[in-house]
């Protein structure tokens, strides 16, 4: 009898999950082909689907032999139902290898969190339909990106992976980094589901945090990507919330995800997060990943096993099985099977992709006198450090993309993973040589009385200054490692004109800034990297990028002002107390608490200058539809990224204000452009955990133009009727 009816069964499961948001619906076309498959399936054959297997030797185990090599992961097809095997592969940036000797060496992206700071969703699309046809033509069929965990800590190592500290442009630059590797019939795999927002004890702490305050924070930048993205699959997370372990919570996957959204597609676990059979398969998990990082086989005979007793329903594993194969088949990758065909990349296309998306992203901080762009007379130029003559940093990890044409330095960082530490080929300095007549002085920072002498006389100084990060590691605190504070300090001593480029993968602090003509936030830029740092530096391009998150003037600012776990032992069990700061992520927390920042989240200065006019405001499509003009009022073309962020006047909100919408507007000299936007309703809304609703008040609500979180440059009110909707809707 276990094996009757899987038709009916699966119906039954997909309704039930269901419940709330879609049981009325259809199935589509992609879910009554894959109940079909489903129904012609031997029980060994489902197991088999579920059940993934690390791509790479680990601990003396060797991957399938039909695994590509140094890859994420591999889960067989059945050949007789025409079902292609998954081939997995890292991630966000490129197409990433495991460590070993036949890394494949691809185009890299810039760090999501550059990618984000262009505040440009079609270049997020953009960047990711290349990388998605790289892993295409790598042979791969599922890309274990887009990232969307909250900035919620900015010591987090892998936050150069993700995509800020607001929701809403972390949820569209996620949702359009997801829809553009789809666009290769690859599937996407959103992570790390969810409040994965630290490394330091990641596979066991306990977040605790109302789940309210979730919707409207971590968990709304996963839905608003799922929306826009429609991944088809979801990595849930190594943590735990709520005492419960990411892949085996009812909560997140089954409540939130599958019914409160109407998530359609597959959940597959973390590489090693997970740590049962019965209560992970229950709670809705859909395919365990990475065997051997778990201790345990726990999808394979185990599960076999625990259905064949009925502890697990074989509707359960139906439905498992059925959201694989809708994943498979909405996104064409049943019908499109894979080869690798790796010679037919275009890799000066690629680079060129990834250069634009680097230059968007560069932010420029601070220009004093106009340090920058370069002057076209200047006689010398010091560059200082960060091996700007070589290449350029790139983050470490699983992320990992190595570069075409090797490391362009040796033996950095850790050997063994996370490491190395991968300096891309393509040097700032080469980059500025091809276009400046100026002397260029290079000192490798290593020593600051020397790089000092250095810089004394020149015209301006270029200190490179940089800090690596990479999953599995957060930084201890936000101070540039290597006493690069003491070399930028002695070098802006001998000489003020001095600008600090900075590649890191989170914010720094910079105890310096008061000395230093300029500061350019340049992230890890990827692929061309170098060439998109002097194009910025030169005025080639305008600087637009804007930061995706809030640069605290020091620690004693964050709702933490200490990392959690920091000083236990590794695999301790520890709680992270979000409630702290509920949903007040980032500037909501500095508006919160009237902490002023070093660089607030949306700031970013421009080679010229814009005047806006016009602000207007109402009510609209259950949310607040605002207009208003740019003008570019400055003397050279360049890009503004002006913000609406609206308030509820009176009390009820986690934080004074919350970013609404935005537009980007490319303009030239004297020119001026319209802009419409259309707040988001959940950003005008409460989450309501009672009702299981969202909720907008009645009342007044101020609508501010601004050119960053503390840069407000007109305020319009507007009313709004009560209204409120459900969890998965807008
Ligand atoms: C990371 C994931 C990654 C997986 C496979 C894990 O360590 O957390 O982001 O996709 O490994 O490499």
């Amino acid at each position: 009898m276990q094996h009757a009816l899987p038709n009916a069964r699966w119906a039954i499961a997909l309704a039930a999950a269901c419940a709330v948001q879609c049981a009325q619906a259809a199935p589509d076309a992609a879910q009554q082909r894959a109940a079909k498959l489903v129904s012609q399936m031997t029980l060994d054959e489902k197991i088999g689907m579920v059940f993934g297997q690390f791509g790479t030797e680990f601990q003396g185990k060797q991957p399938p032999t039909e695994a590509l090599v140094q890859s994420a992961g591999y889960i067989k097809g059945i050949e007789r139902l025409g079902i292609t095997p998954q081939w997995l592969t890292d991630a966000g940036i490129g197409v990433a290898s495991q460590p070993g000797k036949q890394t494949r060496e691809r185009t890299s992206l810039p760090a999501g969190i550059a990618t984000a700071a262009t505040w440009n969703p079609a270049l997020a699309f953009k960047g990711a339909a290349m990388i998605g046809k790289e892993a295409r033509l790598s042979g791969f069929n599922v890309m274990l990106g887009g990232s969307v965990n909250l900035a919620r800590e900015p010591r987090n190592g892998r936050n150069f992976e993700y995509t800020g500290e607001d929701p809403l442009l972390a949820g569209i630059m996620a949702g359009e980094q997801i829809r553009g590797v789809q666009s290769n019939h690859v599937i996407s795999t959103i992570k790390h589901y969810a409040y994965n927002d630290q490394e330091t004890g990641r596979n066991h702490l306990n977040v605790k945090i109302d789940d309210a305050a979730g919707r409207m924070s971590d968990l709304l930048a996963f839905q608003i990507a799922i929306e826009r993205g429609n991944p088809g699959s979801v990595m849930c997370s190594y943590n735990r919330i709520g005492g419960v372990y990411g892949c085996e919570n009812d909560h997140l996957l089954n409540k939130v995800l599958k019914r409160d959204w109407g998530y359609k597609g597959y959940v597959m676990s973390d590489w090693g997060a997970v740590h049962s059979t019965i209560p992970a398969a229950l709670a809705g998990l859909d395919q365990q990943s990475g065997y051997p990082f778990d201790k345990s086989p726990y999808f394979d005979g185990a599960l076999k096993e625990a259905v064949q007793n009925g502890h697990v329903p074989e509707g359960r594993l139906d439905d498992m099985v059925a959201r694989i194969l809708w994943a498979m088949s909405a996104h064409g990758v049943m019908d499109n099977p894979v080869k690798v065909r790796d010679k037919e990349i275009d890799y000066a296309d690629h680079a060129r992709i990834s250069q634009e998306d680097a230059e968007e992203g560069i932010v420029l901080l601070k220009n004093a006198g106009n340090v920058l762009p370069l002057a076209p007379g200047s006689r010398r130029i010091a560059i200082i450090g960060g091996h700007a003559n070589k290449g350029v940093l790139s983050g470490g990890g699983s992320a990992q993309v190595y570069p075409r044409g090797g490391m362009a330095v040796p033996n950095e960082g850790p050997a063994a993973w996370p490491g190395p530490m991968v300096y891309l080929p393509g040097s700032p300095m080469q980059a500025l040589a091809r276009r400046s007549k100026a002397k260029l002085d290079w000192h490798d920072g290593k020593d600051a009385a020397g790089a000092a002498k250095v810089a004394a006389g020149a015209d301006v100084v270029l200190v490179f200054a940089t800090q690596w990060t990479s999953e599995a590691n957060d930084v201890p605190n936000l101070s540039l490692p290597n006493g690069q504070d003491a070399l930028i300090a002695a070098v802006a001593k001998a000489n003020p004109r001095t600008v600090v480029v900075l590649q890191t993968g989170t914010p720094v602090t910079m105890p310096w800034v008061d000395q230093v003509a300029g500061v350019v936030q340049a992230w890890y830029p990827g692929t061309n990297g170098g060439e998109a740092i002097a194009r910025v530096l030169s005025g080639e391009v305008d600087a637009s990028g804007r930061l995706p998150q809030t640069f605290p003037l020091a620690e004693n600012q964050l709702p933490r002002p200490r990392l959690d776990g920091l000083d236990l032992p590794k695999d301790s069990r520890f709680d992270v107390d979000y409630d702290v700061e509920g949903a007040a992520v980032g500037y909501k927390w500095f508006d919160l608490k009237g902490h002023k920042p070093l660089f607030a989240f949306g700031h970013g200065l421009s080679y010229t200058s814009f005047t806006y006019t016009n602000l207007k405001a109402e009510a609209a499509d259950g949310g607040i539809q605002v207009s208003f003009d740019t003008l570019n009022s400055g003397a050279r073309a360049g890009k503004a990224v002006p913000q609406v962020y609206v308030s509820k006047v009176g009390a009820g909100w986690e934080a004074p204000k919350r970013l609404g919408g935005w537009d980007k507007l490319a303009l030239n000299a004297g020119e001026r452009r319209a802009s419409k936007v259309a707040v988001d309703p959940r950003t005008l809304a409460v989450f309501d955990a009672a009702s299981n609703r969202w909720k907008i008040a009645a009342g007044e609500y101020r609508v501010m133009l601004a050119t960053a979180a503390d840069a407000p440059v007109q305020t319009v009110t507007v009313r709004l009727p009560a209204r409120e909707f459900a969890a998965g809707a807008r």
